[in-house]
């Protein structure tokens, strides 16, 4: 079968693993599709029929005939004529929808409540029963659902509804109700064999039964019944389910010595293709249960005790499902036991479960879950364990993504399960290479790129640099004795590890380092190996840098999707002329980046125009980070123009001011040296205060203050409360530096650059203190950039508030920018 039966494969299959598994449950939907089961076990060859190893001689019988009810009955009485063809005399049967056939008669009945249709068509399917003779074969076709969907009289309809409602609420079990279904019934619990009787029987099973116990399937009309209309009354009393009429059903054996009870498909059949498919993909598939009839976390603990990487365990069965009371979510119970195992899921685990007829009580067929599922679901601000609680799984799936669609399906065995556990082989993930090489920085300053390698796998860094670099940044080493570190020390200690284990090769680098700032091999250095080695990782997982970042991070949020920061006026130490201030961004109040994007990039337009009319084309030059550099020391100037760009800019987002002081590249000797003038710290907070005053956009100020002096930004915040005082140089990304912020509440921003602190780990580590205390995190480029796009990624990976990347012109900035826009298009 080319075309697939889960019709949103592509679209939910955004990971490697994803894909995986949906290609094991899109086998195992295959496997049990009744067209193909049939084909596969019945041949007629000549005037021999073959059903699953029995034959039987079709010349010793006058007529045949075709009979069945149940979810696929109609589907395997259309394959059963394609088969036998001319040889059927006569047929009915009853299905959910009818499928024309040239002979046999298919009638649509109604499931799980019995109504007058299944009646009418179980009339004509007991005439049929009763016309066949001693010389004649009679096939018949037994599907789940035909418990409800065979009704022999309407008192049967009329019973089998109460009883359905009743045990309902009872808490009963499916056997109990199989027991009574059996003795309200002319043609359950074997009774359909007696009508038969004496002709030759084969009765073709669909087991929707975990177990495979022939006899439950529909109430096993022509199965023998060893129980008795005591057995079922004392179940109508145990439940108090009512009064019914019972009858007694046929104990005498002859009835059955012509039957042929076949079993033709199962949720083993499923199971076993589920288990091929995992195997042919590599994986170690067990196959923990057929007979599952467990809770979700009765499921998850059987699921989850023989996890090892690279396996898929399996189950098939009925998710036990307790319904509190005035509970009124909605959901079947595959979407329920999904959304329950999010609890249970390790980075990098899929778990899918799934209806086999497509019907999971809702138009969806189940759901697919794993990481990304809790990562949209704390984007989109959702309780899991509401939607837990209210049983209240198909708004959750509907909401998130993870729906499984099919469309309804020609088959019908138990509900199917299983737990993806992804492939990480030591030798996949293990480092075979690590080698580094010069290239230029945006500001033509020598920096370096590192590729870590594991197998066929590899992920490449290149280092950015800062001008206004902190005190506590980890050292730089000059790029071509950094190469020589990679290569002399690095790599050796490196090589033969895990590249999946990012905490421990960040131990590694940091041991190597031996000093805080990393000293004995440099923070670039570190940062390099630290970062490839991340990107590696995901890919030998075959997922997103962001998601692999999510997972190591915990999917914590702080925004659905980063602010930009777009810095367009440069001064202080990256430009050579204009005022000692370092950066005017503007950011638009939005987590919309597209819109964000758009609107910073008009904003910028228009103020270039507004530059150009107060000075001239050669006097305005382009700073480190692309933003426009003017002839003027005035700290006001560059402020007042951002202003009137955003006023005279018609955006679709609101937009805010924000600048980045860099107050330590003006502190000289204890003072601030701003236009010509000393001022103390006190002074300073005047300026900013006549600063916020004059431009209220203005409301987000990084580094006011020079980076030892947290008592001045601690005033300055309490001053300044709408404000986001944002710490650069004051905290380096270090946590340590960073909960000396918090203790003393010198801000409630922090930029956040991994290559002041030198790993993914320690960088990570700084964040998440950060989330603990409300802090808002902005990941930053570098004055001397790459085209690197890493930290869109970590961004994004951390769902921070902001992303501070340059002005958007300049192509190194904007690839930054470009990958997050990328991210979101594929993430939506
Ligand atoms: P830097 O500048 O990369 O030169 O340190 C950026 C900043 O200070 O935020
Ligand atoms: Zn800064």
């Amino acid at each position: 079968m080319d075309k697939k039966l889960i019709t949103n494969f592509d679209t939910l299959a955004t990971s490697k693993s994803r894909r995986d598994a949906l290609t094991v449950a899109e086998a195992g939907l295959q496997a049990i599709d009744t067209q193909v089961v049939l084909q596969n076990s019945i041949e007629l060859d000549g005037t021999i029929l073959r059903v699953a190893g029995e034959r039987f001689d079709l010349t010793r019988y006058e007529h045949t005939y075709v009979i069945g009810f149940g979810k696929v009955a109609c589907t395997a009485a259309y394959t059963l004529e394609q088969i036998l063809q001319e040889r059927i005399k006569e047929g009915a049967v009853v299905g959910l929808s009818e499928r024309v056939c040239q002979t046999i008669d298919t009638y649509a009945g109604t499931h799980p409540i019995p109504s007058t249709q299944n009646y009418t068509a179980t009339k004509h399917i007991d005439e049929v029963a009763r016309s066949a003779k001693e010389n004649d074969l009679v096939i018949v076709i037994v599907s789940g659902g035909g418990s409800a969907l065979l009704c022999s009289t309407m008192a049967e309809c009329d019973q089998g509804q109460k009883l359905f409602n009743a045990f309902l609420q009872s808490g009963g079990t499916i056997e109990e109700l199989n027991t009574v279904r059996k003795h309200i019934s002319k043609l359950k619990g074997g009774g359909l064999a007696q009508s038969l009787y004496p002709a030759t029987v084969i009765s073709l099973i669909f087991s929707d039964v975990p177990g495979g116990d022939l006899a439950a399937v529909a109430s096993g009309p022509t199965c023998f019944d060893e129980s008795t209309v005591a057995d079922a009354q004392a179940i109508i009393d145990c439940y108090g389910l009512g009064d019914f009429i019972l009858n007694e059903t046929p104990k005498d054996l002859e009835y059955f010595k012509r039957v042929h009870n076949i079993p033709i498909v199962s949720n083993m059949t499923a199971l076993n293709a589920m288990q091929a498919s995992a195997r042919t993909l590599g994986y170690r598939a067990d196959i923990v249960s057929a007979t599952q009839y467990a809770t979700p976390k009765e499921t998850a603990a059987m699921l989850t005790k023989q996890v090892v990487p690279g396996s898929v365990q399996a189950m098939g069965g009925e998710t036990k499902v307790i319904v509190p009371e005035g509970c009124d979510g909605t959901g079947g119970r595959n979407g329920y036991l999904a959304l329950s195992m999010l609890d249970s899921l390790q980075s990098g685990q899929v778990f899918i479960s799934i209806a086999s007829d497509g019907h999971d009580n809702t138009n969806a067929a189940g759901a697919l879950v794993d990481s990304e599922t809790i990562s949209k679901a704390t984007e989109m601000s959702l309780n899991i364990q509401e939607y837990q609680t209210n049983l209240n799984s198909f708004p959750f799936f509907a909401a998130v993504g993870g729906h499984i669609r099919t469309g309804q399906l020609d088959s019908n065995v138990s509900d199917l399960l299983f737990l993806l556990t992804p492939k990480i082989s030591r030798d996949d993930a293990t480092i075979t290479d690590i080698t580094a090489k010069v290239l230029p920085d945006s500001r033509g300053k020598e920096t370096i790129s590192v590729t870590v390698t594991a197998g066929e796998h590899s992920g490449t860094f290149s280092v950015p640099s800062g001008a206004s670099t902190g005190i506590r940044e980890v050292q730089v080493i000059p790029a071509r004795a950094a190469v020589t570190i990679v290569a002399d020390t690095v790599k050796p200690a490196l090589l033969g590890t895990s590249v999946l284990d990012q905490s421990g090769l960040d131990a590694t680098l940091r041991n190597l380092g031996q000093t805080p700032s990393l000293a004995a091999i440099g923070g670039n250095v570190a940062l390099g190996v630290s970062v490839a080695a991340c990107k590696a990782a995901a890919q030998v997982q075959g997922i997103e840098i962001w998601k692999y970042i999510a997972d190591l991070f915990g999917h914590q949020t702080q925004a659905p999707a980063p602010r930009l920061f777009v810095n367009l006026i440069n001064g202080g130490e990256h430009a050579l002329v204009g005022s000692a201030i370092q950066e005017h961004q503007i950011i638009p109040d939005t987590d919309d980046v597209a819109a964000a994007h758009a609107a910073a990039t008009a904003v910028q337009a228009t103020l270039h125009q507004l530059l150009l009319k107060d000075f001239k084309k050669q006097d305005i030059t382009i700073g480190d980070e692309g933003g426009f550099v003017i002839p003027s020391k005035s700290i006001e100037a560059p402020f007042a123009y951002v202003a009137a760009a955003i006023e005279q800019t018609d955006t679709a987002v609101p937009i805010l001011m924000g600048a980045d002081m860099a107050a330590s590249s003006f502190y000289k000797a204890g003072e601030y040296e701003l236009e010509g003038k000393q001022l103390t710290a006190g002074q300073l907070q005047t300026v900013y205060r006549g600063l916020h005053k004059k431009f209220p956009l203005l409301q987000l100020v990084e580094d006011p203050f020079a980076e030892h002096d947290f008592a001045a930004f601690a005033k300055y915040q309490s001053a300044q409360p709408a404000v986001t005082c944002i710490g650069d140089d004051l905290t380096t990304t270090n946590k340590t530096t960073l909960q000396k912020a918090i203790t003393k509440q010198a801000i409630n921003g922090i930029i956040i650059k991994p290559n002041q602190i030198g790993t993914v780990s320690d960088t990570l580590a700084t964040m998440q203190l950060a989330y603990q205390h409300n802090i808002r995190c902005i990941v930053s480029h570098r004055s001397g950039e790459t085209m690197d796009d890493f930290i869109a990624d970590l961004a994004f990976g951390t769902k921070s508030y902001g992303l501070k990347a340059g002005a958007p012109t300049m192509p190194e900035r904007a690839a930054k920018y470009d990958r997050l826009l990328a991210i979101i298009q594929t993430h939506e």
